[in-house]
């Protein structure tokens, strides 16, 4: 830069007209040949950036790097219009997004659907075997990363869009954010085996190592430790990476330690296609991705089904969390005569892992009561890790399970969990008693309040019948404010509790009477987290009727249930004066449900809990303008309904969770229905869905579709 100082004082000399011209130039001179400095520090960055994240081989110092860094951001302070979007010093920027903007996909996110077994990878694999006679397959392995799927397109080599799947045809843009993962590169390398197309899209997983997980939470906690409040933690991995890359500020995103593996080339222009899976892995490669080392070429069926007992086997030694194998035909031509069925290409597969078990011992088992007063036995286990997770407890549902599976006190068991699912105790085994196992009974007295228990003929469900039961109470009064009914934030499981021990509140109607001394007496509450609490307690006064009838508790109203009598009821009152056959009448009521409402709103005590709810100001009345406008959101305008007992998430949770994404939720199936969601053990509405040809799924296929549009909730809500 002196240079060009010398030769401007040089300019001095020369008449105006040509001074004026010259110094054009000569500034347009200048500015290429920053240019020119700009892109060679960007370069040096860029490749650093590679040897570091992908090939895991630093080529410069921590310093060096820091330098070069601090170079290029001086020259592009003193010269903002040499900054493009892909600089490395680009990677953070951008001030945070008011929400994020829709992105159309080029080319639609598909699914794919599983298998779990040998015979059905050979089923999988007969079927396109059926369509392509004449074809000899060979396949690719991959590891199923558990994480986000995410859409890239590089136009003309640069990065100019990261979505998130959506609902497959539309995502949501979040670039800035996915310029800060450190393994996309913002500019494709040139290579000569992979020329630069001029518009590629590029398909891979977001997810987080498991160590940076971990570290992560460790950080969350003490950074909560040092700010004085309650720490969020993240339940796993790929909520984690969920979470942070639906930060609105990328500046956050960019302290998060999110990672990328590359899978697909979805479409491309500009240049030739891949010939196969395995060629378009190679490029991704030569581009500059991360691709899975994992990743095999395999030869026949037999290979394919040995390379997913491998993944199954080592999972837990691949540093990041993997829930299958896919294994994908490698041929781009037989891919693309395959074609795809509904949402799932023909020409691959996710095999799924079967859930993992261990043996521990029974060391207890322990009734709770819930809200609704069931006796549920839980099991109490000598911790053991299943699945890189330490467990001690299951819940062994009702007095008849723990009878079937004939467990004692002292058995040697074998426990189960499915992904992220509550485990479950499959059996003991007996086999391996010595005598000293303790046979167990249920209680027939309620462990907290002593009251003699009751079971109804018909069901499997043994109750404590005292509406009073402090047991009761306190699971009432934690549903009551949990995040699916009134989401009073703040009032977690241990404030209730205290909130119980000190007399403060029996039933919902004391918490709007709590006030600011009552508070403030209690242990662990300070003027600030007093008022927290009291203005979160306003502010579920506004939550619509249905979620208050909901987080009432009453026995069979569900989510579902309480928006059905919220949509049709126009008050409490109504509610309360309506006969058992007109609740009965409603769509998706049975006279179960209408038989616990009637007797709920007959019980003094309820009537008069309305009452006070009312006067505490809550909203007892159905909105008056009808539901809110779903326009623009992922699963507006679909249908959806779901059959058989999902695994990873409660039947409200998913209802719920749809609703937000903008869906409806059928109460039959007809030919209109959008999609049909099957869990373990369906109903006939199987059958009928497949004769009218509706689209039908499993439950992966709706968590993927929650994941991508960030509606998975964090962990399976208690079922009580
Ligand atoms: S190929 C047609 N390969 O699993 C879909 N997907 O339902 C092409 N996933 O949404 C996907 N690892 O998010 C493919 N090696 C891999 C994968 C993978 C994880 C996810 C992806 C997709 C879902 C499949």
């Amino acid at each position: 830069m002196s240079a060009s100082g010398d030769e401007r004082q040089t300019n001095t000399q020369l008449d105006v007209t040509e001074a004026t011209s010259e110094a054009v130039s000569e500034e347009a001179q200048t500015l290429a040949n920053l240019r020119r400095e700009a892109e060679a520090l960007s370069e040096r960055l860029r490749e650093a950036d590679y040897a570091y994240y992908v090939l895991d081989s630093p080529t410069i110092s921590d310093a060096e790097y820091d330098g070069l860094m601090r170079d290029l951001r001086a020259l592009e302070a003193a010269h903002p219009e040499l900054i493009t979007p892909d600089s490395p010093t680009q990677r953070v920027s951008g001030e945070p997004a008011a929400g994020f903007k829709k992105f159309r996909h080029l080319t639609p996110m598909l699914s794919l659907a599983n298998v779990r077994t040998p015979e059905e990878l050979i089923a999988w694999r007969d079927r396109a075997q059926s369509i392509l006679p004449e074809a000899v397959f060979t396949y690719v392995g991959e590891p199923k990363i558990d994480g986000l799927s995410m859409n890239l397109v590089y136009r003309n080599g640069a990065l100019e869009v990261g979505a998130t799947r959506g609902n497959g045809e539309v995502g949501e843009n979040v670039t800035a954010n996915v310029r800060t993962v450190r393994d996309i590169p913002a500019r494709l390398r040139s290579h000569d085996d992979a020329p630069i197309p001029t518009l590629v899209e590029v398909r891979g997983e977001i997810y987080m190592l498991r160590a940076d997980f971990e570290a992560l939470n460790e950080r969350l906690a003490d950074e909560a430790k040092a700010a004085g409040t309650e720490p969020k933690l993240f339940a796993n991995a790929r909520n984690s990476a969920a979470g942070s890359l639906r930060q609105k500020d990328p500046r956050l995103t960019a302290r998060r330690p999110l990672s990328f593996l590359a899978y697909q080339i979805a479409s491309i222009e500009g240049a030739p296609e891949p010939e196969s899976q395995w060629e378009a892995l190679g490029w991704l490669r030569a581009w500059g991705f991360h691709v899975s080392e994992l990743a095999t070429q395999l030869a026949t069926l037999e290979d394919a089904q040995r390379f997913a007992d491998h993944i199954a086997q080592t999972r837990f030694e691949v540093p990041f969390d993997i829930d299958g194998a896919v294994i994908k035909i490698d041929a781009r031509w037989q891919q693309q005569e395959l074609g795809v069925v509904a949402r799932d290409p023909r020409w691959g597969i996710a095999y799924k892992f079967a859930p993992i078990e261990a043996n521990t011992k029974l060391l207890d088992i322990v009734v709770t009561v819930g809200r609704t007063g069931a006796l549920i036995p839980n099991a109490r286990l000598a911790p053991v890790q299943i699945g890189g997770v330490t467990v001690s407890n299951a819940t062994l549902f009702n007095a008849d399970e723990v009878a079937r599976k004939d467990l004692r006190i002292g058995d040697t068991v074998v426990v189960q969990r499915h992904g992220d699912v509550i485990p479950g105790v499959v059996k003991a085994l007996i086999e391996l008693r010595d005598g000293s196992e303790q046979p167990w009974s249920f209680p027939t007295e309620c462990p907290i309040c002593h009251t003699p228990v009751v079971r109804n003929e018909d069901e499997k469900v043994t109750y404590c019948p005292n509406l009073a039961c402090p047991g009761r109470r306190l699971e009432g009064l934690q549903h009551f404010v949990s995040r699916g009914a009134m989401d009073i934030q703040g009032m977690g499981e241990m404030i209730v509790l205290r909130l119980v021990t000190a007399g403060l509140v029996r039933d919902p109607a004391d918490i709007y009477a709590l006030t600011f001394d009552n508070l403030l007496a209690l242990p662990g509450f300070q003027a600030k987290s007093a008022t927290n609490l009291l203005s979160a307690i306003e502010a579920s006064k506004e939550q619509p009727f249905a979620r208050v009838l909901f987080g009432l508790g009453i026995r069979y109203v569900g989510e579902k249930a309480a928006e059905t009598l919220a949509g049709v009821f126009p008050d409490a009152d109504a509610l309360l004066d309506a006969s058992e056959e007109q609740i009965a009448a409603l769509p998706g009521i049975g006279p179960r449900i209408a038989q616990s409402v009637f007797q709920w709103a007959h019980d003094d005590e309820n009537r008069a809990l309305v009452g006070r709810l009312r006067a505490a100001g809550l909203t007892l009345t159905a909105p008056a303008d009808g539901a809110p406008s779903t326009d623009g959101l992922p699963f507006s305008g679909e249908s959806f309904l779901l059959t058989g007992s999902l695994e990873r998430l409660t039947r409200g949770q998913a209802e719920e969770a749809i609703r937000a994404l903008g869906g409806k939720i059928a109460t039959a199936v007809s030919k209109s229905l959008s999609h049909l969601i099957v869990g373990a053990a369906p109903g006939s509405k199987l059958a009928k869905a497949e004769k009218l040809g509706v689209p039908i799924h499993d439950e992966d296929w709706l968590v993927e579709q929650l994941q991508a549009n960030n509606a998975m909730p964090d962990e399976r809500r208690r079922t009580r």
